[in-house]
């Protein structure tokens, strides 16, 4: 079987992601002390229970999310068919309505037996150094997970060395989906640079179609946006820095990557504000729209509603980032003052199995998490992914990560999404420069 390696590239990105990665909410009060049913402050952890409920926290309710959290929960029944399931989930993309709601049950000191949430600073800001978070060094020993995992990945979810979630995938954000149908009746070839995007759209707008279908409704997708058109135009390396300061959002460069935006902007559908990601997808399913910029949960959307890749679909690094790839993971771990900690134990050692993770993985359009899944069980997309996340350069995601710190996802999210509308390059650009300083992510 072979064994997907990985690049030491990943280090950067996880040093980048140890300083950036952060999450729409934060959580305020410290947590309560650790209970003794949660293993205790010391780590031990109770065995995996045999029978029980256990209720999982999650935002994947849409094509491809729900299929494959499904398919997860098969593998999971099969093995523990005494422990009943209770799926809590919130709606709406990239947590963006679950994280706040999230932060309230914590809060109260009632959580989920266990939560969806995104490797980096989203996991570590908002629930681990709050001591909200139950450490399972114990677990990934048991398991002999140290070598299983990318070292990398496992620091996405460490602090003080210690790991407190399980990875189950590996996302990548900012790639062009495209209407096959369309392209082929109109000759044209997916764009690899924005100069070809504007070439391309300017076609097909003169035929009456909708290039680029955006669905900003949650408004975290015209962040995702963004983000892509940054990294396309500051390249890797400040891409990683500028979200702690490192590279200034006063730059020129990042003037540049606004009035990108800008033109990108005129050739959406008009009712954008109206749509979520996956209906925006739906756009270029109906060939109502052509192109679509989004993370391969796309894919598992398009899949997941009978949509075939290679032929119904194609898709390209979102133009100018070829040679880079935006790392979104979810996980889940366990907090602490839970009812009944040997469930979730349960659930976690089957989440970080091969066999999980190969249920999981093929239907979501993401990759797994391990080193040791077959790549015969994705197809030709996802066994492309895999070769890129093992040779592209790594950078974290801000919409999804994001790739700043818990407090200033909020106002960039804010700036964008007004962006999107004004077009004010200028207030933009200062208003998110400021905010990056008044929210404590720019520290260089
Ligand atoms: C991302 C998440 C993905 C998918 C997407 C759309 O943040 O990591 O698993 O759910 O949002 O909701």
């Amino acid at each position: 079987m072979k064994v997907r390696t990985v690049p030491a590239r990943l280090g950067a990105l996880t040093a980048a992601a140890m300083i950036v990665f952060g999450a729409c909410s934060s959580a305020a009060s410290p947590a309560p002390a650790a209970s003794a049913a949660a293993g205790g402050a010391g780590g031990a952890l109770p065995s995996a229970a045999t029978s029980g409920k256990l209720e999982i926290f999650s935002y994947w309710t849409a094509g491809g999310e729900a299929q494959a959290l499904a398919a997860v929960e098969k593998v999971f029944n099969a093995q523990y068919p005494n422990i009943a399931i209770t799926n809590a989930v919130v709606a709406g993309g990239a947590g963006s309505n679950a994280n706040a709601v999230l932060a309230q049950r914590m809060q109260a000191n009632n959580p989920p037996d266990t939560f969806q949430i995104h490797g980096g600073a989203e996991l570590l800001d908002n629930w681990v150094k709050t001591n909200y978070m139950q450490p399972l060094t114990q677990l990934y020993q048991q398991q002999g997970w140290m070598d299983k995992f990318p070292k990398q990945l496992i620091d996405l979810v460490s602090y003080n060395g210690a790991p407190y979630a399980v990875p189950l995938d590996v996302h990548r954000n900012g790639v062009l989906w495209y209407n096959k149908s369309i392209f082929t009746q109109n000759n044209l070839q997916p764009p690899t640079t924005w100069d070809q995007f504007f070439q391309v759209a300017d076609q097909l707008k003169a035929k009456g179609i909708t290039p680029l279908a955006l669905g900003d409704k949650d408004q975290w997708e015209s962040l995702q946006l963004f983000e892509d058109i940054l990294l396309s135009t500051l390249g890797p390396a400040d891409y990683r820095s500028i979200w702690t300061g490192g590279f200034s959002w006063s730059d020129p460069k990042v003037t540049q990557a606004l009035q990108t935006m800008a033109k990108v902007i005129g050739y959406v559908n008009n009712d954008h504000a109206t749509l979520t990601w996956d209906q925006a997808d739906g756009l270029v399913m109906q060939g109502k729209a052509a192109m679509n910029i989004m993370g391969d949960w796309a894919k598992g959307y398009f899949e997941a509603n009978g949509w075939k890749p290679g032929q119904d679909f194609g898709w390209a690094p979102a133009p100018g980032t070829t040679g880079d790839f935006i790392v979104v993971t979810d996980t889940f771990g366990m907090p602490k003052n839970i009812k009944d900690p040997g469930q979730t134990i349960a659930w976690l050692e089957t989440l970080g199995s091969v066999k999980a993770q190969e249920a999981f993985n093929p239907i979501k359009g993401s990759v797994c998490a391990r080193l040791d899944c077959s790549p015969s069980v994705f197809d030709a997309y996802s066994q492309s992914s895999m070769q890129d996340f093992a040779k592209d350069q790594l950078v974290p995601s801000e919409a999804n990560g994001p790739a700043s710190i818990p407090a200033f996802l909020t106002p960039i999210t804010t700036a964008i999404a007004q962006f999107v509308n004004d077009g004010n390059v200028q207030n933009a650009q200062s208003t998110i420069a400021a905010a990056c300083k008044s929210s404590g992510a720019c520290t260089q």
